[in-house]
């Protein structure tokens, strides 16, 4: 064990991602590093706010307020980024690339809005850069695209890609809570975007739906190009309904792909028949749909946001890097 590396890891950020990350390492930091036969830590976090209860014993002096003090440091083997925004988030991801860290982040609205940017700037500085948090929170999605289904000719996707919308959604059918209620809760259980309006706007999940397609059909769509529209505008009585023609209401990001080749893509909120099993994904979990010409119909379900599961998915991508660079 003495002798044993050890994966050294900046953090950028302790918000909700940031703790959970934190924690979930905490609290299965054994089978981590049994499995890779190290140890892993976190030796610095860029984050100003050190006094904030957390639920997690920090010692002080791993806090910076100064990203320059990750980037220049030659011990650290991994960054990750948490700290949502497009910006300074893309300018410190490129930062840390360019000094020959890699990179893992769940940050879709800074991927979705620099993606070929980023994939450049990795493969230039020849670092890896992972972000299975951004989409699906928990749902092991990205990877699974690009590893077991890569044989795959993709031709549809319809996801329930946003926590927050889904949980409201859920609790104005379910439990008759009206929506500003039921967004305040989402906000109070970490799953809502700092500024809510990305959420409810659908423009999240319009984000995750341009990593989707990027992925699937190696096609570039830049967010604000993929016609959206959230859930402001769903009432009680939109709800009601729905359920007088047996469906629910459910905000689906959606992309196809034509015959003629070309793909077609929206995020809006549809009637689903309460048949379908997209109807019955309640709460933050998430869903994504998905049509591979050999595989046919596949579909995934979890927990889309919250600490715990985005920090699970973040420190699988820890541990793929560091499974690589060992
Ligand atoms: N605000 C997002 C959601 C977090 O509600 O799904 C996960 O990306």
């Amino acid at each position: 064990w003495e002798n044993m590396k050890t994966i050294k890891i900046g953090l950028l950020g302790l918000g909700n991602i940031g703790t959970g990350t934190y924690k979930t390492l905490e609290m299965n930091r054994d089978e981590i590093e049994s499995t890779l036969n190290s140890k892993v830590e976190i030796v610095k976090i860029l984050e100003r706010d050190t006094e904030r209860d957390r639920g997690i014993a920090v010692p002080k002096e791993k806090f910076t307020s100064d990203p320059d003090e990750i980037f220049k440091d030659p011990e650290i083997d991994i960054v990750i980024e948490l700290l949502g925004g497009i910006e300074p988030a893309t300018s410190f991801i490129l930062k840390a690339m360019e000094n020959g860290k890699h990179v893992v982040t769940a940050n879709k609205a800074a991927i979705a809005a620099n993606y070929h940017k980023l994939m450049e700037t990795a493969q230039a500085n020849n670092v890896l850069f992972r972000f299975e948090a951004s989409v699906g929170g928990g749902i092991p999605i990205l990877g699974t695209l690009t590893g077991p289904l890569r044989a795959n000719k993709f031709e549809e996707v319809l996801g329930i890609l946003n926590g927050t919308t889904n949980y409201i959604l859920t609790m104005m059918t379910k439990e008759g809570v009206d929506y500003d209620t039921a967004l305040k809760d989402a906000q109070a259980q970490g799953f809502a975007e700092a500024d809510p309006t990305a959420d409810v706007e659908g423009i999240d999940a319009a984000n995750k739906l341009t990593i989707l397609m990027a992925l699937m059909f190696d096609k570039y769509v830049a967010p604000e190009d993929i016609p959206t529209t959230g859930i402001t505008q769903i009432t009680k009585e939109k709800i009601e309904e729905a359920r007088a023609n047996n469906c629910k209401i459910k905000l689906i990001a959606h992309a196809k792909k034509l015959e003629n080749g070309e793909i077609e893509y929206e995020v809006r909120p549809m009637h689903i028949s309460e048949t379908h099993p997209l109807a019955n994904i309640n709460k933050e979990f998430n869903a994504v749909f998905v049509k591979g010409n050999a595989v046919d119909d596949l579909m995934f379900y979890g927990k889309g946001a919250g600490p715990l599961p985005t920090g699970s998915a973040v420190l699988g991508d820890v541990i793929d890097i560091a499974k690589t660079i060992l």
